[in-house]
């Protein structure tokens, strides 16, 4: 008899869809394609044997311990560095207002799992990170997209989508932000939006989910204080990581919010993994507390820096003039988009991989539909050359693309 799994799944199950970028790993990261289209960080930039010896350390000195089982809210020791990282970048913070997570994308998880009903729409960015959507709508919830430009959401969008909701009863009681060059767009909210935004959190009573991890990768100039600083109610939830400040490997991030809400995380936590990984929550204070992430980090923004020089001066070089990209002044991506007698981004992938290079079309970003003229790229993976070849790989293709289709227009 062959089992059919589908009668077995509980109902929850069918609103897990993989995320598109998941799904296109078999593909694009096959080693011959230049790939911009995973956001991992430039893995020659670990600091291997530092960590080695770290490690070798951690285990000898400290075995019992970092081998061991911990706290649910997780380490005391890094729990307070955080929490001391946190007042130094202005927002009031104590050690009952930091817990441990496995990555920001475990914090994203078990905020859902304790905020989110079935049926409960969740202000997010349009475009947004896929994985929050993921969350989201994993529990039931449904993402309401709300327009961004280069300064980040729209506030009288945001507050036109509010009373459009409210007129059909729903209250959303989150909006989910990526503040500092965003993944997919590379976009940072002004200071401006960030107050305008969190006056409306403030009148319609909602959590502002900030999620950060990109916001020490500056490459040019500042970024505006943290929505977690700017927040005088309690009501935003920040969410920290350390997987691209230093690596993803050890799966460690934080969320620094409210000790009430932070109760209800650590019951969630406890049915889910007991406590993050001990070994890695050392390794991490070890590091910080030294100073050695912060100078890393330091290395890591002239490194990146350089990626993102060479993939932005090669699309200005290479792609044809109706192509527009994003600038960002940070972090890891670049939001391009394509005229609309272009093939759908989706298309064009399936043509540069062809040609053996990689983006994400911008599709799944899009609650509200749309995107299909849009694609995500990342500059942190490949490596200088790589960036160079593959941009003008594409460009020739987009030429000629863009060509035909203006051809066939006149025709
Ligand atoms: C905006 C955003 N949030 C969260 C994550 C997940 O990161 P972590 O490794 O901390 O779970 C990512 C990873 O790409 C991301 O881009």
């Amino acid at each position: 008899m062959t089992i059919e799994w589908q009668e077995f799944y509980a109902g929850r199950v069918k609103r897990i869809t993989g995320s598109q970028i998941r799904n296109f790993f078999r593909l694009t990261e096959r080693p011959e394609v230049i790939s911009f289209a995973g956001g991992f960080p430039g893995s020659e930039f670990f600091p291997r044997e530092d960590i080695a010896r770290t490690l070798a350390e951690l285990v000898r000195e400290e075995g019992r311990y970092a081998l061991q089982y911990g706290p649910t809210e997780g380490n005391y020791e890094l729990r307070a560095y955080l929490a001391g990282k946190m007042r130094r970048e202005g927002s009031p913070c104590e050690l009952e207002n930091i817990i441990i997570t496995d990555g920001s994308q475990q914090a994203l998880d078990l905020l859902c799992r304790i905020l989110v009903d079935p049926g409960d729409p969740v202000l997010v960015e349009e475009p947004a990170y896929i994985g929050a959507m993921g969350a989201i709508q994993s529990y039931g919830g449904a993402p309401a997209g709300i327009t961004m430009d280069p300064d980040g959401p729209l506030p009288d969008v945001m507050e036109r989508t509010l009373q459009q909701l409210a007129l059909q009863g729903k209250n959303p009681k989150l909006f989910y932000t990526v503040s500092n060059f965003q993944n997919p767009t590379g976009y940072t909210t002004s200071l401006a939006r960030r107050r305008a935004v969190l006056e409306l959190a403030n009148r319609y009573n909602l959590l502002i989910i900030e999620d950060n991890p990109y916001g020490e990768l500056v490459y040019e100039g500042e970024v505006p204080p943290t929505y977690k600083s700017l927040d005088r109610s309690g009501r935003v939830i920040y969410l920290g990581s350390y997987s691209k400040t230093f690596i993803p490997g050890i799966r460690i991030g934080w969320i620094a919010g409210a000790a009430p809400l932070l109760e209800k995380v650590v019951l969630a936590k406890q049915t889910t993994d007991l406590c993050s990984s001990s070994l890695g929550q050392r390794l991490a204070y070890a590091l910080s507390q030294k100073g050695y992430v912060d100078a890393h980090v330091k290395r890591l923004v002239g490194q990146y820096r350089q990626k993102r020089d060479a993939m932005l001066g090669a699309m200005d070089q290479y792609f044809p003039p109706e192509i527009g990209f994003s600038r960002p002044k940070g972090g890891f991506f670049v939001w391009v988009s394509f005229p609309a007698h272009y093939p759908p981004a989706n298309d064009l992938l399936m043509l540069a991989l062809e040609r053996k290079v990689a983006f994400v079309h911008g599709e799944g970003f899009f609650s509200n539909g749309g995107g299909t003229h849009t694609a995500r790229f990342s500059f942190s993976q490949p490596g200088l050359e790589d960036i160079v070849k593959g941009i003008d790989r594409l460009g020739e293709l987009f030429e000629q693309v863009g060509q035909k289709t203006l051809r066939r227009a006149a025709g």
